[in-house]
């Protein structure tokens, strides 16, 4: 097993900061993983996961050993009268999976066409766009345990799935509060594959406003599949910037849900405050607007800056060269600096939604 010593990060992160890993190791299977373990010079040693680079903000290099998950495959598992059920390796590319399964005929993730990252990423941080989530098309997926190599397989519930939220995110606690689960699995297990169910019959999602939009727009109420696909890639492409010409990790914040009390008292000050209730009855505001509302979009500080056509997206204005990116301290200056505006003038925190390093 091949472990790289001081590997350049900057063309494996979609924000393109300039930084490197101490020590590097490509995982193509579970017996790289176990390999690693029965190294005396790795079993012990912290270690980072790396999928696709596409949710982390990078301040400095990365002392764990990163393991860069390229492990691949894509398969039809199974047909039944309810659903596909559709199994992909973690290192591949999401996108790719998304085009795949609609050309095989298996419908279900148009909606989340086009979200940079890996398969392996997706369960971590539950992606979703469009009125679709992770969780609404996940079955189960397998792990390792970086601890014991032991692999292991999780079902929707035990991935304890949330809003940009998982098992994953979190680490393990003894004194985790009420309601929280003790066992957190950050850094402490490998996604290996990944089982999505398309549920059968298809039935369109169609219900976000930028898609009701488009219905409207092509006189169009019962779109196919690959017609939801094409409207959600000309949205996306319209809105946010593709992260192989401008670096950035999408979103840079979740959208804050507040009580009705709160929001009401929003609504008082700025009638136009973008918001949606929620099952629970709270209330999300849209993050985007209220960063737009403090005078953000289009700003900068140092060669980091908010994308002027989406205020929720940070973006690196320097290239994607060594000698003119912005840097990681640069990104999370101005993220502070946000959300000390946005917290002054709503009383509301914003939760970064990237992995921080
Ligand atoms: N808005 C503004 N000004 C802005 C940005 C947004 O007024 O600068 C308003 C928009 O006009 C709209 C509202 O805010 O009325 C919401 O904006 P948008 O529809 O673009 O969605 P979002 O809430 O900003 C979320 C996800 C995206 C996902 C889209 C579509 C989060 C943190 N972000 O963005 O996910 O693609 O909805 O479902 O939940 C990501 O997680 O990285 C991501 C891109």
């Amino acid at each position: 097993m091949l472990v790289q010593k001081n590997v350049p990060l900057q063309a494996f992160n979609t924000f393109h900061i300039v930084a490197k890993a101490q020590a590097l190791a490509c995982i193509r299977g579970e017996s790289d993983v176990q390999d690693l373990l029965s190294d005396p010079n790795w079993s012990a040693a912290p270690k980072f996961v790396w999928g696709g680079g596409s949710n982390i903000v990078l301040t400095g290099d990365v002392k764990p050993l990163v393991l860069k998950v390229e492990i691949v495959g894509r398969r039809l598992v199974q047909e039944t009268a309810r659903a596909f059920i559709v199994e992909a390796g973690a290192g591949e590319n999401w996108h790719d999976l998304v085009v795949w399964t609609l050309a095989q005929g298996y419908p279900g993730l148009e909606n989340m066409a086009l979200i940079p990252g890996t398969v392996g990423a997706a369960p971590v941080q539950n992606i979703g766009a469009y009125g679709v989530e992770l969780q609404d098309r996940f079955e189960s997926l397998d792990a390792i345990d970086l601890q014991t190599g032991q692999v292991f397989t999780l079902n929707a519930a035990q991935c304890a799935f949330g809003y940009r939220d998982s098992i994953f995110k979190h680490s393990s606690s003894a004194n985790a509060s009420e309601g929280q689960s003790p066992i957190g699995l950050k850094n402490r297990a490998l996604i290996l594959r990944v089982r999505l169910c398309l549920p059968k019959p298809w039935k369109p999602v169609l219900g976000y406003a930028d898609l009701a939009r488009k219905v409207l727009e092509h006189h169009c109420s019962q779109p196919l599949p690959q017609q939801i696909f094409d409207w959600v890639c000309e949205i996306r492409r319209a809105k946010l910037p593709d992260p192989a010409v401008i670096g950035n990790v999408g979103s840079f914040f979740k959208n804050p849900a507040v009580s009705p009390e709160q929001c009401a008292d929003i609504i008082a000050r700025d009638p136009k405050v973008v918001h949606y209730p929620l099952v629970d009855g709270s209330i999300k505001l849209a993050a985007g607007w209220l960063i737009d509302a403090c005078g953000w979009r289009g700003k900068s500080i140092g060669l980091a800056g908010v994308y002027e056509k989406q205020a929720l997206v940070l973006v690196n204005r320097g290239g994607s060269k060594h000698s003119d990116s912005a840097t990681g301290g640069e990104v999370m200056t101005l993220a502070k600096a946000i959300q000390t505006s946005v917290y002054e003038r709503f009383g509301i925190l914003l939760e970064t939604e990237p992995v921080v390093v």
